[in-house]
C-alpha cells in the first residue's frame, strides 16, 4: 500500500483553512438588489411566484432601498408598474411616470450611498407586453423602439438613476442611449447593457411581478438559447456602442456563456440571477428537498466563479446578512 504525497484535503480541514484557500469570495457589494413598485398600491403585493418578493409601494420602496444602502449592496434596479398602458408605453417617458418618481425619490432617500439602476425597457408600459412598439404588422419595430429607448434613458439620467439598464435587446440600442445621454448632458451616467439576455422559459415569474400583458415570446429579440458565438457578437456590438457594464442573462444555466464574456470583456461583467432561478430554490426548499441558504449562496458563488463581477439576485440583502453572520 502507497500513501498518497498529494492530499489536497490537507487544505479543507477547518473553515479557516477552507476560508484561507478560497478562490471565490461573496461581498454584499456584489449583489444588486432588483425592486418592483406599483403604481396605487396601498400594501405591499406578495408575488406568488416569488416568496418573500413583493410588488412595492412607493412608501415600502423606500424603506427597502434604505435597507440595501444600510447592508452595503452593490445597487438595486428598479422596476416600475403603472397603473395604465398603452401600445407606445407612454407612462415609461412621462417624467412623473411611476418609475421616473419612483427613481427621484430613492435618489433623495439615499444620496450617492447606493447606486440607483433603473430598467431600460418598454415591456412593463406597454399594453402588448413587448419591449419595444409594434408595426401594423404586430412585430417588433427596432429603430421606431430605439427613439423611444433614447428618450427614457434621458428621463432616467434626469430623474437621477446612476445606470441605466436597458434590456429589451433592440439592436443599436446602446448607441442610441449612449448618443441621448450625452445630448442631455449626462455623458457621465454609465449603460449597464443586457448585453447576452436569452429568451428564457426562467423568466415566468417575473411575468407575474410586472403583471405582464404578453401573449407571445420574445424570440424575435432575445437570444436563442442554443447560441454561445453569437453571445459574444451581442457583448462586442455592445462594447462598441459604448456600453459601461455588459450583462449575461439568465445566469445559472448560461454560466458558459458568462464564462466566455468574462474572458473578452474588458468592462464589467454582470449576471441577472432571474426570477425562475429563484423561483426554483424557494419551491423546492420549501418541500424541505435542499438547504436554502446552502443553495442560494452556492449558486451565488457559482456565478462568480464563472467570471461575474456582480450578480443581480432576490437574494442580495438575505444573502448580505448571511455574510454578516458568518
Ligand atoms: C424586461 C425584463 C425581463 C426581466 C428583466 N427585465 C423580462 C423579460 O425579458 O421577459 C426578467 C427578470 C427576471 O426574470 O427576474 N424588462
Amino acid at each position: 500500500m502507497t500513501f498518497p504525497a498529494q492530499r489536497p484535503r490537507r487544505l479543507r480541514r477547518t473553515p479557516a483553512l477552507r476560508r484561507l484557500v478560497a478562490e471565490t469570495r461573496l461581498h454584499p457589494a456584489d449583489f444588486i438588489l432588483p425592486l418592483f413598485v406599483r403604481e396605487g398600491l396601498a400594501e405591499p403585493a406578495p408575488i406568488t411566484s416569488m416568496p418573500g418578493v413583493v410588488q412595492h409601494t412607493e412608501a415600502t420602496l423606500l424603506d427597502a432601498a434604505a435597507e440595501a444602502s444600510d447592508l452595503g449592496l452593490g445597487g438595486i434596479m428598479l422596476f416600475g408598474i403603472p397603473a395604465q398602458r398603452d401600445p407606445q408605453g407612454s407612462a415609461g417617458l412621462n417624467p412623473e411616470g411611476i418609475l421616473n418618481r419612483s427613481i427621484r425619490a430613492v435618489k433623495d432617500a439615499v444620496g450617492d450611498d447606493l447606486p440607483v439602476m433603473s430598467d431600460l425597457c418598454l415591456d412593463e408600459f406597454t399594453d402588448h407586453g413587448h419591449c419595444g412598439v409594434l408595426t401594423a404588422a404586430g412585430e417588433v419595430d427596432n429603430d421606431a423602439t430605439l427613439e423611444i429607448y433614447g428618450q427614457m434613458g434621458a428621463e432616467q439620467a434626469e430623474a437621477g438613476a446612476d445606470v441605466v439598464a436597458p434590456s429589451g435587446m433592440m439592436d443599436g440600442q446602446v448607441a442610441v442611449i449612449r448618443e441621448a445621454l450625452d445630448a442631455a448632458g449626462h455623458q457621465q451616467v454609465p449603460i449597464l447593457a443586457y448585453a447576452a439576455k436569452y429568451a428564457s422559459g426562467f423568466y415566468g415569474p417575473f411575468r407575474e411581478a410586472v403583471d405582464s400583458q404578453l401573449k407571445g415570446d420574445r424570440r424575435q429579440y432575445q437570444m436563442d438559447a442554443p447560441n454561445r458565438t453569437e453571445a459574444l457578437r451581442e457583448v462586442e456590438l455592445d462594447l462598441a456602442e459604448g456600453a459601461d457594464i455588459v450583462m449575461v442573462k439568465p445566469a445559472s444555466a448560461y454560466l458558459d456563456i458568462l464564462s466566455d464574456v468574462a474572458g473578452i470583456s474588458d468592462v464589467p461583467v454582470s449576471a441577472y440571477q432571474v426570477s425562475g432561478e429563484y423561483a426554483m430554490i424557494e419551491a423546492a426548499a420549501a418541500n424541505g428537498w435542499i438547504d436554502r441558504r446552502t443553495v442560494a449562496l452556492e449558486t451565488l458563488t457559482a456565478i462568480r466563479r464563472a467570471g461575474a463581477t456582480n450578480v443581480l439576485t432576490y437574494y442580495a440583502a438575505e444573502a448580505a446578512r448571511w455574510l454578516q453572520e458568518d
